[in-house]
């Protein structure tokens, strides 16, 4: 393992850096690879169906990762300040409720938010556990380095992998609680069906008692959800070409990202923005490694993402019919952001 010089001269820590450090790439075991979770049957299923879609997850390779970092900056993106804000605001009362509790995060990207929940816990004197989850090998690398540069007594145990296959992997609990943070509103990726199958997969991994930290944008007027899909400076539409990119990285591709455009909208009766990529002329795509030709007509779509706007009050109650009882629920003045706490009930 590779140490940072900045991480390494670190004279404030009491135990270094690689002592505090856990990498599991589950990603690139066999196991994985068997179950047929990464080997790209999901993007022939994809691109073979009418109309034709793909998973977001296929958005966060390295590229793509940092793109998504830039969207978080935009001005009309204003997901992750508001619920950073909320977090800013309330982190001390959700440390309170779970006491000296491990942190597992789906999705943990850069942790910038994280950061604010283990401030809070480290404030209460708790010890810190971190466990992110993140398909980006190098992001969550880098992170976790930094992190443990800054938090002297942190010890993270990161895990490069689907969520789906992280949950069913869990190392064992090394402090009293443990709770599941998924925020960002990633939630919102998730079809209904898929939420389901979401949902048992988080009951599985927790204990009773246990908790699930849950981020997710909320219901609002369709002109604010519009911008913040199609921003100014065009960083959504990049994040959104470069899924093609990363498909020809790794299957192999031969996509032209010039003979496709960006396509994002607020579909007002389902509640989610949609987005896609739209192919610009008829055109042949084809992906070695799969063996896969894929046709597109002039104007033909890919769905790349929905991203689900809930309803505070709808969702408590199916987090509640689901055995996670919401305790507390924070949202931002103009209610644009909501979070929520929960606890695993008994059966
Ligand atoms: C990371 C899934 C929450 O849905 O807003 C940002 C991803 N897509 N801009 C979202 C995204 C386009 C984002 N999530």
């Amino acid at each position: 393992m590779t140490i940072s010089k900045t991480a390494s001269s670190n004279v404030s820590s009491p135990y270094t850096i690689e002592k505090r450090l856990q990498l599991q790439h589950l990603l690139s075991s066999t196991q994985a690879k068997e179950i047929k979770q990464v080997d790209g049957s999901d993007v022939v299923k994809g691109l073979s169906q009418t109309p034709k879609s793909l998973p977001p997850r296929y958005f966060y390779d390295d590229k793509g990762s940092q793109l998504f970092e830039q969207i978080c900056e935009l001005p009309e993106y204003y997901l992750t300040r508001t619920e950073t804000a909320i977090l800013q605001k309330y982190a001390g009362e959700v440390a309170s409720f779970t006491g000296a509790c491990e942190l597992v995060e789906l999705g943990s990207g850069s942790s910038t938010k994280t950061r604010v929940l283990l401030d809070a816990y480290q404030e209460l004197g708790y010890p810190l556990r971190y466990l992110p989850i993140d398909v980006s090998a190098g992001i969550l690398e880098n992170s976790a380095k930094d992190l443990l540069a800054d938090y002297p007594s942190l010890q993270v145990n990161g895990i490069v992998s689907t969520y789906e296959l992280a949950l069913e992997n869990l190392p064992a609990a090394e402090l009293p609680s443990r709770a599941i943070c998924f925020i960002g509103s990633t939630l919102g990726n998730l079809k209904p069906e898929e939420c389901e199958r979401f949902f048992s997969q988080i009951t599985s991994a927790l204990q009773v008692g246990e908790y699930f930290l849950l981020g997710i944008d909320l219901q609002k007027p369709a002109h604010l959800l519009n911008a913040a899909y199609n921003d100014s400076q065009g960083v959504t539409a990049a994040f959104n070409l470069n899924m093609l990119e990363h498909l020809n990285w790794k299957f192999d591709g031969n996509f032209d990202t010039t003979q496709f455009e960006h396509w994002a909208f607020y579909n007002e009766s389902q509640h989610q923005i949609e987005m896609h990529l739209k192919s610009k002329r008829s055109q042949s795509v084809h992906l070695r490694a799969l063996d896969l030709t894929v046709e597109f007509e002039m104007g033909e779509t890919i769905l790349t993402e929905i991203s689900r706007k809930f309803d505070i009050n709808v969702m408590q109650q199916y987090l509640e019919a689901r055995r996670l009882k919401p305790l507390q629920v924070w949202t931002d003045a103009d209610r644009w952001f909501g979070l929520v706490l929960c606890q695993l009930q008994s059966a």
